[in-house]
C-alpha cells in the first residue's frame, strides 16, 4: 500500500513546489513600482557593494562631474532617486548608458535597489558643485520664488514625500538641462504642472534660475567638510569613468591623475 502512494505523493509534492516556486519568482521579480521600493528598509552596509558599478559614472563621491553629465546623487531625497531608478528601467526617462546598470540592481530584487538608495542618502554633497556666471541672479531669484518655490521649496530642498527633488548644490549645467528637456519633453517623466510653468521660458530665463539654484547651499550638516573628500569606501585602485573622459571631474580619489 505504501509504495503504491508514494508516486501520488511525489506529484503532489512536484505540484506544490513548482507554484511556491512561480510565487515566489513573481514576487521577488514583480515590476517595480516606488512604493514596492520605498516600503523596504534598506540596507546600507549590502548597499555599498551594489554602489561600486554607479561609482563608475557618479564617482565613489557620489558628485558626478561638474561639467553636469552626470548628476551629483550625494543629497537627493531616497524617493527621489527611487523613482527615477524605477523610471530609468521601465524606459520612462530615456538614460541609455545607464539601463544595464539599473537591470543589474533591479534584477538582484527589490531589497537591492533599496539597499543602494540608502547607501547613496549616506553620502554628504560636494562643498564645490559647478555654479552659472552669476550675471542675472536677480531674475533668477525672483523665477525661483514664483515658479519654482511652490514644489521645490525655499531652498530648493526638494520634498521627500511627494518625491519633488532637492536641487540645491546640484551642478548648474545639469539642472539647466533637465529644465530645458523637461520643457520640450524629452525627459518624458517629467511633472506636467512643472511643464506648464516653465513653457513661457527663454533660455536667458532658464540659465538665471538654474544659475540662482546652484548656489543655493545645502545645511552644512548634508555637506562634506572638504572638497577633498574622499569616500573611504573606495580603494585606491578604483578608476571611474569620468576620470578618462573629463578633466572637469570633481571626483578627488587618490588614484586620479589631474
Ligand atoms: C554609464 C554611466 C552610468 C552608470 C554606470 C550609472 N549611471 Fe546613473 N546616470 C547616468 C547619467 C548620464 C545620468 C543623467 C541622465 C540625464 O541627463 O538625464 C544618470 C542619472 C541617474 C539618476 C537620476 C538623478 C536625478 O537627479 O534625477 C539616478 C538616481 C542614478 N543615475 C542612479 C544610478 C545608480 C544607483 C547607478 C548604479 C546602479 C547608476 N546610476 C549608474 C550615468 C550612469
Ligand atoms: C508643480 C510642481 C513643480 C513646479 C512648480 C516645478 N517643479 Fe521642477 N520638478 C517637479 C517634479 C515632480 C520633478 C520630478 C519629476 C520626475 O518625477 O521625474 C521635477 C524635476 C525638476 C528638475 C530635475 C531634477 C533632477 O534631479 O533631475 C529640475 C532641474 C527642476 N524640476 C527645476 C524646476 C525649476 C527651476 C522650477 C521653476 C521654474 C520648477 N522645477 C518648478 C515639480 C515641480
Amino acid at each position: 500500500m505504501k509504495t503504491k502512494n508514494q508516486p501520488k505523493h511525489l506529484l503532489w509534492h512536484l505540484i506544490v513546489t513548482f507554484i511556491l516556486s512561480n510565487f515566489i519568482t513573481c514576487f521577488a521579480f514583480a515590476s517595480p513600482t516606488l512604493v514596492s521600493v520605498s516600503s523596504l528598509k534598506g540596507n546600507t552596509e549590502n548597499g555599498k557593494d551594489a554602489y561600486h558599478t554607479c561609482a563608475l559614472c557618479h564617482t565613489p563621491e557620489g558628485w558626478g562631474t561638474k561639467n553636469g553629465y552626470y548628476p551629483q546623487l550625494s543629497g537627493q531625497h531616497p524617493n527621489v532617486l527611487i523613482k527615477q531608478l524605477v523610471d530609468i528601467k521601465q524606459g520612462k526617462r530615456s538614460v541609455p548608458t545607464m539601463i544595464p546598470f539599473a537591470d543589474l540592481i533591479f534584477d538582484k530584487g527589490h531589497q537591492n535597489v533599496a539597499d543602494v538608495v540608502s547607501y547613496i542618502s549616506s553620502l554628504p554633497m560636494t562643498p564645490n558643485n559647478a555654479v552659472g556666471k552669476g550675471d542675472n541672479l536677480d531674475l533668477g531669484e525672483k523665477l525661483y520664488t514664483q515658479q519654482c518655490e511652490s514644489c521645490h521649496g525655499a531652498k530648493a530642498e526638494g520634498n521627500n514625500e511627494k518625491s519633488y527633488p532637492l536641487l540645491q548644490g546640484q551642478h548648474y549645467q545639469y539642472l539647466l538641462r533637465q529644465m530645458q528637456w523637461i520643457k520640450q519633453d524629452i525627459r518624458t517623466n517629467g511633472d506636467e504642472m512643472m511643464r506648464e510653468h516653465i513653457s513661457a521660458f527663454k533660455d536667458t530665463d532658464m540659465q538665471a534660475v538654474a544659475d540662482y539654484v546652484s548656489r543655493i547651499k545645502p545645511d552644512k550638516n548634508k555637506v562634506a567638510e572638504s572638497i577633498n573628500w574622499q569616500n573611504p569606501d573606495f580603494h585606491g585602485d578604483f578608476v571611474s569613468v569620468p576620470d578618462s573622459t573629463s578633466s572637469k571631474t570633481v571626483n578627488k580619489s587618490k588614484n586620479k591623475q589631474q
